[in-house]
């Protein structure tokens, strides 16, 4: 009765694989603050990609970790930078399969581990960082890139990354708007996923935590900016701006379960506290259930095997 009463139903297809690749290491390397999560050389890369495709997983998202970092970011618009050499591997083998998507944000590559470029002052130059965006935009997207991922939260970026598209004749490249991304405590983890150089804070273009209200207008800006999908960042402690924002968008809305999220599953179910898979599964179903289409988790590959087993 509870199984045929059910009101919602995950599916793999709805999860989304946040995966890292490193430039100039030998061997995938377990990230200290996401155990069970790799930095991927760009073999293992394709194997793990290959699991999650196997499994029906809906995604993966991209990220590159680079050997050499400069102010401008130089890296995340060459062909070569290692974003975009593993995006082109693996859309042409695996394109078919599995959505390949990438992060189109400049904080892996810069220096300073800012989102954007600098201005004299030190501040974050929204403007001058839109012009690397867009080119960021079409590298992206010549290497393969079905849906890039828009999180470095420039007013404008949607617009400008929208427009180089068409420009450029790209007409079925996504884009997948982190709208309402906050600056939470939760990205903690992440910050040696990707070996950041950041100092200080994102607090001048991440938003408010307490901030309900916001995270709806920036939706809805996205979405007049030409956003496909929009994006509410952390996801558990945000059902709230999750479930207005899935009540108003006309188009679909996601959430990503980041790495703080996990982490502290992993940390808790490590010492026996609590059991890894229902609270992995809870946590996703919740998310489901305040309106997320979709799910970005580093869970994907697991728990599209539970679901499955689940039956
Ligand atoms: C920025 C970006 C971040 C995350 C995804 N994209 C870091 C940040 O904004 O500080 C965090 C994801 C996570 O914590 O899992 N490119």
């Amino acid at each position: 009765m509870r199984r045929q009463m059910r009101e919602l139903r995950v599916d793999p297809a709805e999860l989304i694989l946040p995966m890292f690749v490193r430039e100039g290491i030998d061997e995938p390397r377990e990230i200290g603050s996401m155990p069970g999560v790799f930095q991927h050389t760009e073999d293992s890369l394709r194997a793990a990609a290959e699991e999650a495709a196997s499994l029906g997983v809906g995604g993966i998202m991209l990220f590159g970790v680079p050997e050499t970092r400069d102010e401008y970011g130089s890296a995340a618009t060459s062909p070569d930078g290692i974003l975009n050499r593993a995006t082109r591997a693996l859309a042409a083998d695996l394109g078919n399969d599995i959505v390949i998507q990438t992060d189109l944000c400049l904080d892996e590559f810069t220096s300073h581990g800012h989102c954007g470029v600098l201005a004299a002052d030190g501040s974050v130059d929204n403007d001058a960082t839109l012009e690397r965006y867009a080119e960021m935009a079409i590298a992206q997207a010549e290497a393969g890139s079905a849906l890039l991922g828009m999180s470095g939260m420039m007013d404008g970026q949607v617009a400008v990354a929208r427009a180089a598209l068409d420009e450029a004749g790209f007409e079925d490249v996504l884009i997948l708007a982190y709208s309402a991304k906050y600056a939470t405590a939760l990205y903690g983890p992440f910050r040696e996923a990707v070996d950041s150089q950041l100092t200080g804070d994102r607090r001048t273009y991440q938003m408010d935590p307490a901030n309900r209200r916001e995270g709806l207008r920036e939706a809805m800006l996205d979405v007049e900016e030409g956003a496909d999908v929009v994006m509410v960042k952390p996801a558990t402690y945000y059902l709230d701006v999750l479930s207005d924002v899935a009540e108003a968008s006309p188009i679909p809305v996601w959430a990503y379960h980041v790495s703080g999220e996990y982490s502290m599953i992993e940390a808790a179910a490590r010492n026996g506290w609590i059991s890894r898979e229902a609270a992995a599964l809870e946590a996703i179903t919740s998310i489901r259930r305040a309106g997320a289409d979709a799910v970005m988790t580093y869970y994907a590959v697991d728990a599209a095997r539970w679901l499955r087993a689940e039956g």
